[in-house]
């Protein structure tokens, strides 16, 4: 097995398409077998990516990874992986809210920790022709993979208090409804149908500047917005929301729940699921919040919580992948 602390971050920085974001953070937190003491053990990686995380699991020799991506252009990787690891990876092309399902197929019931390192990749991000960006001119798009709808036909169709509730919720945005506004009139003049049309959109009322944020970080103004319909084309929380509440029966004693967010909406909504334990809470459209019935006595305790404050990335993660800069990880330990 490769040993943990000896993992050069440079490295993968050098030779990666994706940069795997608190890599051996994650890697210490599931609890994998030594090479002198090997048990088999399985892990879920709902968010297979680049396999950045599933490589360095396998790489020990007595697990098997059960691997989730949405998006089929992951394809090539799974195959180069299960070649590397024979018998060892298996790959299932769906939405991680899928897993019982998934699980089910491959005859597996339970593992030893589910991974979930939740967004979008590097590859996706950088493929104009995905919509994820604003800097670079592409397709409005957005989509992950096997999506219900995309951020164009979302932009052109959906009512202007549709589209101000989805930026304001989900983007925290609180110029949502001049946003909103401002997509309506332009779309009734032409189809809204690239990336850069919509930021500009978008930009008309936020300002060409850039937001400034904590630290003094500035981000792009229309930022929030393109967040927003991101996790909306993708339903990203419900998927999120889904996969948290399914852990608790398909999770072996002492295995781990182990997830990496990158925004406060889904960091909130880890962090109150595993303060809770697995009960009690509840998704509503926008926003999830915890049911009546909170008293120590009903809840039924699942999960020791493993970081009570989230891991962030090291000073040296910082500086070779400043991505990381918004990530944030968070272990339990079902019980
Ligand atoms: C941040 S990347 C993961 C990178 C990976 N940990 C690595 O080191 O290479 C997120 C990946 O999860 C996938 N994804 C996001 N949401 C998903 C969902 N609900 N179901 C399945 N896959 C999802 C995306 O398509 C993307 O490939």
């Amino acid at each position: 097995m490769t040993k943990i602390n000896t993992i050069n971050l440079q490295e993968l920085k050098n030779n990666r398409p994706h940069f795997p974001v608190l890599l051996r953070e994650v890697l210490n937190s599931l609890k994998l077998p030594s090479d002198d003491e090997p048990k088999e053990k399985i892990y879920l990686d709902c968010t297979f990516g680049f396999g950045g995380y599933s490589e360095f699991i396998l790489s020990t020799t007595s697990t098997k990874v059960i691997a989730i991506d949405r998006d089929e252009s992951v394809l090539p990787r799974v195959k180069s992986l299960q070649e590397k690891y024979p018998n060892r990876l298996l790959f299932a092309l769906n939405t991680f809210s899928n897993y019982p399902k998934v699980l089910a197929d491959f005859n597996i019931e339970k593992v030893d920790g589910i991974i979930m390192d939740l967004g979008f990749s590097t590859m996706q991000l950088n493929d104009k022709n995905r919509g994820f960006s604003f800097k670079e001119n592409g397709d409005l798009s957005m989509a992950m993979g096997l999506n219900k709808i995309n951020a164009k036909e979302f932009v052109n169709s959906a009512t202007e208090q549709l589209l101000a509730d989805v930026i304001f919720h989900y983007g925290e945005e609180h110029k949502a409804k001049q946003i909103a506004k401002n997509i309506v009139k332009h779309r009734t003049l032409q189809p809204i149908n690239t990336t850069l049309e919509l930021s500009t959109i978008v930009k008309e009322v936020t300002g060409f500047g850039n937001y400034k944020g904590k630290n003094h970080k500035k981000s792009d103004t229309s930022t929030k917005t393109f967040q927003a319909i991101r996790i909306y084309v993708n339903d990203e929380l419900k998927e999120l929301e889904t996969a948290l509440k399914n852990s608790c029966s398909h999770l072996n004693q002492g295995g781990v729940l182990s997830i990496v967010s990158f925004h406060s909406l889904e960091d909130r909504m880890v962090k109150q699921f595993m303060n809770d334990f697995g009960e009690n809470i509840k998704y509503d459209k926008f926003t999830f919040y915890k049911l009546k019935d909170n008293t120590i006595d009903s809840k039924k305790i699942d999960f020791n919580i493993l970081t009570k404050k989230p891991i962030v990335p090291t000073e040296e993660e910082l500086e070779i992948n400043s991505p990381s800069s918004s990530a944030k990880l968070r272990v339990a330990e079902k019980l």
